[in-house]
């Protein structure tokens, strides 16, 4: 915010009459040492910056750097949220998966970098708030807008030897040479105006945020905020109008099937006795078998099924030794019913095992009364090798 002091001599102008005779003055007066050599031209003349001894605009590096800082922050920012201050699994993701981050670290940058460009240009290159540059209240202003090349010599210090500049425009073949002082500034864009504009925004932002959160606290009800509270709805466990038993909450229609939930088609535990298992017995059926076993039946029938449960004896029923004669000669169909039905103090496994697990269970359950009971045909056709520690269990019976 620098304005200088009004009636200060800013520097010496002095006009060409073609860019080639600028050019060539240039070097000469820029040799001489006496002050900030400026040009001002009516249109771009090219090698001008150069000759001027005008170093590249930094304002590239510039939102180079702060668009690295966005992205940076933006990263992190998410990163922190996400993993450490509240992180939360969405759609079975690492919270801290960093790919969901992109689009959100994409705009960072390009706001870092754009405003960047926009004010680091205005305030920080182009020095606003410096309204009215000296130089337009100059008389050579109206030629250079027209058809001349004006030069200057711009005061750098307090010591600026004036004379010693007209004389090195002079010699470098200036015509006419023109001293220009700091004009007083009048009109509105002062930087005090902009100051205090600033501060007029700054104090309406803040009474405006502030009473907005008053009356949003104090009338709840303003209309953006209550449509979704409003529209006609059905909540749970509310009457309504709209269905003829004025229940809100309906059951499904009869016959409803959920889907994986097929109806078991029998009605008995005897009518049950003549499904088919339809899986083949394969290790991987046996496999899964056994998880949903170890899953959901251990903890009442025990590892070996014998009905030795690995609960405490707090628990009261008694599961059923499922190594019995009876239960080694039991369909798998009943045993089927049993786990989808359930059995007096036995709960119903339907909700927990789909149909193939249901099936699994059964098969690993053959395994294991086969593995307690085993006869010495059994073993006919396994080959015993050395270091294999596999018996039949698990082969197809
Ligand atoms: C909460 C403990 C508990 C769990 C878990 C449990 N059962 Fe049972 N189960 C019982 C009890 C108790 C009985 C004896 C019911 C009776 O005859 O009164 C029983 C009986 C049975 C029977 C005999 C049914 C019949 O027709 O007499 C079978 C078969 C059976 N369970 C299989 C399973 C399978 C397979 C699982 C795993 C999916 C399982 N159980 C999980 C407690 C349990």
């Amino acid at each position: 915010m620098t304005q200088p002091k009004s009636g200060d001599t800013f520097g010496v102008v002095g006009l060409f009459e073609s860019a080639d005779a600028l050019m060539a003055a240039i070097s000469k007066v820029r040799e001489a040492g006496l002050g900030k050599v400026e040009a001002y031209t009516p249109y771009p003349v090219h090698g001008l910056d150069k000759a001027l001894g005008q170093r590249r605009s930094p304002l590239g590096g510039m939102v180079m750097i702060m668009g690295v800082l966005g992205a940076l922050t933006a990263f992190l920012f998410q990163w922190w949220i996400s993993g450490i201050d509240y992180p939360i699994v969405t759609g079975g993701k690492a919270p801290t998966s960093w790919q969901a981050f992109v689009p959100i670290m994409f705009e960072v940058t390009v706001l870092f970098a754009t405003f960047t460009a926009g004010l680091g240009m205005l305030f920080f290159l182009n020095k606003l708030p410096f309204f009215g540059h000296p130089v337009l209240h100059a008389k050579a202003i109206s030629a250079i807008t027209r058809d001349r090349f004006g030069l200057a010599i711009e005061a750098e210090g307090d010591a600026f030897d004036v004379a010693a500049a007209v004389r090195a425009l002079e010699s470098a073949g200036a015509r006419p040479i023109e001293v220009i002082s700091v004009p007083s500034f009048s009109g509105p864009m002062t930087a005090r105006y902009l100051e205090r504009s600033l501060l007029g925004i700054a104090i309406a932002c803040a009474v405006s945020g502030y009473a907005t959160y008053w009356a949003v606290k104090l009338f709840p009800v303003l209309p953006p905020t209550s449509h979704m509270l409003v529209q006609p709805r059905l909540d749970p466990q509310k009457p309504s109008a709209f269905f003829k038993d004025g229940h809100g909450m309906q059951l499904p229609v009869p016959g409803t099937v959920a889907r994986g939930y097929l109806p078991l088609g029998v009605t008995s535990q005897e009518e049950a006795a003549t499904l088919v298992n339809p899986l083949a017995v394969t290790q991987k059926v046996l496999e899964e078998g056994r998880q949903a076993y170890m899953n959901h039946c251990v903890v009442c029938h025990g590892p070996l099924a014998n009905g030795v449960p690995t609960l405490t004896s707090a628990y009261g029923a008694k599961p059923a030794n499922l190594q019995a004669q009876q239960f080694r000669e039991y369909p798998d169909g009943k045993i089927y019913w049993a786990i989808v039905m359930g059995k007096n103090a036995m709960p119903s496994y339907a909700a927990d095992l789909s149909e193939d697990d249901r099936w699994a269970v059964i098969h690993y359950l053959r395994a294991l009364q086969r593995a307690q009971n085993a006869k010495p045909g059994d073993l006919a056709g396994v080959k015993f090798e050395a270091g294999s520690g596999q018996g039949s269990e698990g082969k197809a019976p």
